[in-house]
This record gives C-alpha cells, structure tokens and sequence, in this order.
C-alpha cells in the first residue's frame, strides 16, 4: 500500500518566490549587489539542498562569496552523521562572531540535519546568540519566507517542524556545468541501529518519475554530462508510489533521453539491490559501471546488531551476480569501526571480507554515537585506541588495494569525462572515467564537459594519470 505522502502545492512554493522577489526589492532593487555565502557539510543530499537555498537566494537578488567578512546572509547547511561533524560546525558558527561584530545587520541561518535533533537546535538558541534563523530540512521549502521574518520582524527564527513532503518547483542554483546532482527521494527507512538520518530526514518519500525525468531531460539539455541519482537508499525508489516504477525502470527512462551524458547514482543498500538492477545497468549504455555499495562490516553478528538485514553471504553473492553482469565494474563501500562491542574476530571478518571483494575505494569511519540512536545505548568495552588501530589496519588495506587496482589500468585506454581544472602545470585537468576513477592529464581547458579518450600512463592510490588519445 503506498503511503499518505504529502506535497507542498505548487502555489505555495509560488508564494515563496513572491516573497523572494519582495526581499530582491528590498536588497538589491536600487542595483546593488547584496552578497550571501552557503557554507555546506555532509553528503549530496545536503550539497543539493544547498542548491536549492542558493536559487532561493539568487531570486532574492544575491550574489555569491566564499569570503564570510562580505557576506550579508551567511547560511550553515550542516551535517549530524558523526560527532566531528557536528563539532566542526559549531566551532564554525562560533568563529562567526567576529565577521558579525565586523559586519552588524549580517544575518546568519544555521540549516540542516544536525538542527533537526532537538537538543543541537535548543544549543543553538541558548549559546549562540550570533544565529538569527534555524531551519530544518523538512523547512527548507520555505526559506524565504523565513528569512523574510528575521529581516522583517528583527528577530530570531526557529523552525523545526517534523513534517515532512515532497517539494517540486524550487529555483536552483547549480554550482558546475558538467556534473549536476539529482534528487529522486528523500529520507531513509532503514533504522541502521547506529544512524541518525532515518531520525533528521524522516520516512523515504519520493519523487514521481515524471518530474525526475523532466528534470534529468532539462539537465541534458542544458549541456550536463554527468548526472548523479541521488537518495539515502535509492534500491527502495517508488515503493511509496502507485505508478509501478522502481528504480531500474527510473534509470532506464533516464537513459532513453537522447544525448551523450552518464547516469550515476548513490547511495544504494545492499539489502535491496537486485538483478533486475545489475541487468538494468549493463543493458543502459548511459549507466556508470559504478556501484557504491555500503557493507559497513563483514561480521554477520555486527551486521545483525546494525539491523543492516542482510549477511555476508548476501553482500558476496550480490557482488558476484553484479560483476557477472559487468566485468568491469567499480564497486565502493563505505565500513564502519568500532561499533559497540566489534571484536577482534569481527574486525578480521571485515578484513577478510575486503580482500575478498577488492573494493576500488573504500570510506571508512570510526563507529561515532549519535544520541538517540539504538547503537548508543549499546555496551562497548573496547577503548578509542583500540579502535583507531583497527581503523589504522583497515585504511592501510584500503589504499593497498586501490593502488593495485590502479596499477591494473596502465597502459589501457580508457573513455574519460573531462569536469575541471587541478590548479597543478603538469596535469591541468581533471577527469572521470565511467567508473568514478580519478585521471589527471594535460589538456586545453576547452575540453571541460567533452568525453576524450585517454591512455593511463602512471597511477598511485588516489588516481590515474594519462595522455589523451585519438
Ligand atoms: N544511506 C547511506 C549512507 C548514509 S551515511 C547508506 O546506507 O549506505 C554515510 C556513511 O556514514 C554510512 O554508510 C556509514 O558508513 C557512515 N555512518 C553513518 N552513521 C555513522 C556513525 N554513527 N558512526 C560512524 N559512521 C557512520
Ligand atoms: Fe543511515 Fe542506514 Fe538509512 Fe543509510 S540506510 S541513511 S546508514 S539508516
Ligand atoms: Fe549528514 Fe544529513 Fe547527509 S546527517 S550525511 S547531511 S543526510
């Protein structure tokens, strides 16, 4: 049964750009520039919703800086997955009130998962004076209109209602002109014991197909090349829809929008990703040969006390039928160390585990506790030094084999999308070969956003270098 889900009508998000353009009179209406600054932490999710808040802004009539001493609006999207995030952002947002001292009537909004837990919210209101708005991210959608209170009513903003939708309409500012991100879903119903997301982003709600495609077709046609799917879980896409597309028949719409580009996606959980799905992707020319499969650990007792629901033998079979499919694919995991009670012969099974798939990256973090969650509760004998050794042990394997890997691509030549500048003389540019690889090479810069061939030459850890070809 699909469920109730709610969307924001599109007059209601219509009325928010009218508030953008009241504020665009006020700011910017006699022809000066106001400028505002969206500093972001956390994964895709957030860095698309700082797309969105930056179009907001951009209607309101801003103009972008990185520097915070010539921001008139500053906005903190921030990050709740680990405590070092968290503590990263607060000793950011505290570091501002010098820019503020320096720069009176500067507004400053705090936005974002880590605002969603009550108690970082009710911290925010009590000790930093300096934050006029906080807003979560079910708020977003309405932005403006809170801005517009901070700037209407001099006073501060709290919004941090649980309710949770689907918002089409949003004007949005994309930072590149390559790669763009896509937002097919939002939210997470998983309850892994140790996240905090399921708690921050609310149940999985997601967009209809139509309105994903049309947006995957505006993106092609506005030159993008490279476009990432993205959704906490996007293996469970349509199943609060009653249209029968999931997310192999997504991607398979995507690919028949004529044009030469590439379909990425993430995150995908291994509990539901099918054959259907492996199938889908080798059959869709457009389709990355690219995986990015979290196992967090390759001890089926910690992965039970994760509540991933599935097993070791689960995640090695799916990697089998998925490298059947494509011999060639990248396959990236994100592990996690040191949840409570991680033995030592649980740790050895994720090594054991890792050697075995011979991931092309691998992400790895210390098990961090996130107030709330069922793992934080959990007993854990084992101390931090414990742990960073096994973190120490698991980034040595991780590098060990992505240099092997790499080292498999000298000498091959290899398709290539060209995203950037490295700021470096011997390699200027920046690639991507359809698997995510890194390739650095030499080039004119008028090649950014075309598709070159390239054959590797040298590799190290982190990327492959190579000479264009043909
Ligand atoms: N939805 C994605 C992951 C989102 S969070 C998925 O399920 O794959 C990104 C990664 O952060 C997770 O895969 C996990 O490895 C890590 N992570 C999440 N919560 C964490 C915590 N409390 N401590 C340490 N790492 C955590
Ligand atoms: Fe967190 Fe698990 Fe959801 Fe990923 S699937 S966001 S790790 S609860
Ligand atoms: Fe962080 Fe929220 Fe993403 S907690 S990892 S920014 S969904």
């Amino acid at each position: 049964m699909p469920i109730e889900r709610k969307v924001i009508a599109p007059e209601a998000i219509e009325a928010q750009r009218e508030i953008c353009a009241k504020i665009f009179e006020r700011v910017a209406g006699d022809g000066q520039r106001p400028l505002a600054m969206v500093d972001t932490y956390g994964c895709q999710q957030n860095e698309a919703d700082s797309e969105k808040i930056r179009g907001y802004l951009s209607e309101m009539g801003y103009g972008f800086t990185q520097d915070e001493f010539q921001a008139d609006v500053i906005v903190v999207n921030t990050c709740a997955v680990r405590e070092h995030a968290e503590m990263r952002v607060l000793g950011n947002v505290g570091a501002l009130n010098h820019t503020k001292k320096a720069r009176p009537g500067q507004i400053i909004a705090v936005c974002g998962c880590m605002v969603q837990q009550e108690h970082m919210a009710e911290k925010l209101k009590r000790s930093y004076p300096i934050v006029d708005l906080v807003f979560g991210p079910h708020e977003l959608w309405r932005f403006p209109e809170l801005l517009n209170q901070v700037m209407e009513k001099h006073k501060r903003v709290f919004a941090t209602a649980k309710e949770e939708a689907v918002a089409e309409g949003i004007p949005l500012r994309r930072d590149g002109q390559v790669k763009a991100w896509l937002s097919i879903m939002y939210g997470c119903n998983n309850f892994c014991t140790y996240c905090i997301v399921p708690y921050v982003r609310g149940r999985e709600r997601s967009r209809r197909p139509e309105d994903v495609v049309a947006e995957a077709r505006a993106l092609v046609a506005a030159g993008y090349k490279d476009i990432t799917l993205l959704g906490q879980n996007v293996n469970s896409y349509g199943k609060d829809l009653d249209c029968g597309v999931d997310f192999a028949d997504l991607i398979r719409e995507i690919n028949a929008i004529p044009g030469d580009f590439l379909i990425r996606f993430m995150t995908s959980h291994p509990r539901d990703a099918t054959e259907k799905l492996f199938k889908t992707m080798a059959e869709c020319e457009k389709c990355a040969h690219h995986i990015h499969l979290p196992v967090q650990s390759g001890s089926d007792r910690v992965l039970k006390r994760m509540n991933r629901h599935y097993d070791r033998a689960k995640y090695l079979e799916e990697i089998e039928t998925a490298r059947r499919y494509m011999p060639d694919l990248v396959i990236t995991t994100d592990i996690i160390v040191g949840f409570p009670d991680e033995t030592e012969e649980d740790f050895q099974a994720t090594l054991s585990l890792c050697e075995e798939v011979r991931f092309d990256a691998m992400f790895t973090f210390i098990y961090s506790k996130r107030v709330g969650t069922p793992a934080a509760t959990m007993p854990d004998p084992y101390t931090r030094q414990e742990k960073q050794l096994h973190f120490d042990q698991l980034t040595d394997l991780a590098n060990r084999i992505s240099g092997e890997k790499h080292r498999e691509y000298e000498g091959k030549t290899l398709r290539v999308l060209v995203d950037g500048e490295t700021g470096r003389e011997e390699y200027n540019l920046s690639s991507r070969t359809n698997g995510g690889r890194l390739v650095h090479l030499k080039g004119d810069k008028s090649l950014i956003g075309r598709f070159v061939n390239v054959k590797i030459t040298a590799s190290n850890t982190w990327a492959l270098y190579g000479e264009i070809v043909g």
